[in-house]
């Protein structure tokens, strides 16, 4: 099956195959054609150029986007999208004056989303799970990972891992699930930390192995909840079982962990809300990506990650939403470029690098995902009529997407 869109009004984001992520300066440069057609075959994009030069096929499917900008979809590298019910209420005591550790310490945050998990059935769990990824793919996101980490049990985490390799399996959608048991501490091992990280060890991480359940294993090192050296221990035990490491560290505080991820090869490090010298300087000619989450940032009022030093120190940027009901619950790619954009003051053209081939970057999937290449995924965005791709992070609030493509298929659910 053949689709041609024709008379695309800018067609963004081109690269040559090969390449796997842009830093730097580099990220300011958004390559693309005006006044272009793009051909896809199947699942693949086959061909693209000027409309000067469009092939005459005998029966394609034909889009016209005159006035259009078509792009390729965002890929959204850190999500929590698997979870059980909500947490308005918290989101409420916010409001009224808590913040994010007091709710914590409580008893509220990951654990309060941690029992609700371990209460509902593997179906419901499911079934409430893939409302959010239809969503999130009519908004635009054409690959993504996700996470367990709201089991903290044997059993709680099998169960979001097979969920997730459900949603894999019944959706067009490239999905990459990452293990997080190691995303707080339970109750029962509250003084016992070493105890809990042998259960992650011996019992989880066999298991998951064992069933193919997961491609990454994360780690929360914070202040708090994991340490260096246990988050070390994490990633040295997730390598033997061939899982890479993709770590949430310095959301609220910098304890060199960055440093100890780059020694273990991450494939990337999440949030940097908080992010020192040292820690620039260990990222440098490194291969670990680093990731924002500014929706995070948003909504529960912490810094935004320092983009305009990190690109000008030469690093790459990638941005993701972070999903999740307790500090982002929205998985809005397009709300995310906006907040880069006007938050962290980073141009259009950086952030959508940073949504799209980086974040393909920091999930593993650069050669297939996050641009408009020849032999890649046929995963496009084709907007409303707009002036310019500016017009998406600028009309922050509006949803200016006509259509998308995943994997040749139309998303209309
Ligand atoms: O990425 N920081 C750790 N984990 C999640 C939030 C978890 C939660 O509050 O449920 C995050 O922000
Ligand atoms: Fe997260």
């Amino acid at each position: 099956m053949q689709t041609l869109i024709i008379n695309i009004k800018e067609l963004i984001q081109i690269r040559e195959i090969g390449i796997q992520k842009i830093s730097g300066s580099e990220m300011a440069n958004l390559p693309l054609l005006k006044n272009a057609f793009l051909l896809i075959e199947n699942d693949l994009i086959v061909d693209f150029g000027l409309m000067s030069v469009c092939p005459t096929l005998s029966n394609p499917n034909i889009i016209d986007a005159t006035d259009k900008v078509v792009l390729p979809t965002w890929c959204d590298s850190h999500t929590h999208l698997v979870y059980a019910g909500n947490r308005v209420q918290e989101f409420v005591d916010r409001i009224n004056g808590l913040s994010y550790e007091e709710i914590a310490n409580r008893g509220g945050g990951i654990l309060n989303s941690a029992q609700k998990l371990n209460e509902t059935s593997e179906d419901e769990i499911y079934e409430q799970s893939k409302v959010r990824l239809e969503e999130v793919m009519k908004l635009g996101t054409g690959a993504i990972e996700i996470k367990s980490g709201y089991g903290l049990t044997v059993d709680g985490e099998l169960k979001m891992l097979r969920v997730i390799k459900r949603l894999a399996e019944n959706y067009p959608i490239k999905i990459k699930a990452t293990f997080l048991g190691a995303h707080a501490f339970p109750k029962e091992y509250k003084d016992n930390h070493s105890g809990y990280i042998d259960l992650i060890i011996n019992e989880m991480l066999p298991k998951i192995a064992d069933e193919n359940l997961a491609d990454y294993i994360d780690a929360f090192l914070e202040t708090g909840y994991f340490s260096v050296e246990e988050t070390e221990r994490i990633m040295e035990a997730g390598k033997k079982f061939g899982l890479i490491a993709k770590i949430h560290v310095n959301q609220f505080t910098a304890i060199d962990g960055i440093k100890a991820c780059v020694k273990h090869e991450a494939l990337s490090v999440d949030h940097l809300e908080i992010v020192t010298d040292e820690d620039i300087e260990a990222l440098k000619n490194s291969i670990t990506m680093p990731v924002a989450l500014p929706s995070c940032s948003f909504f529960i009022s912490i810094p935004y990650t320092p983009a305009r030093k990190m690109i000008a120190a030469g690093l790459p940027l990638a941005l993701a939403t972070d999903y999740n009901p307790g500090t982002t619950p929205s998985g809005n790619m397009n709300f995310v470029v906006a907040t880069a954009c006007i938050k962290m003051k980073m141009t259009p053209e950086e952030a959508i690098n940073a949504a799209t081939i980086n974040g393909a970057y920091a999930m593993g999937i650069s050669n297939t995902h996050g641009s408009i290449t020849v032999g890649k995924k046929a995963n496009v965005i084709i907007t409303k009529p707009i002036h310019s791709f500016y017009q998406l992070p600028y009309e922050f609030g509006s949803n200016l997407i006509e259509s998308v493509i995943i994997e040749g298929n139309s998303i209309n659910y």
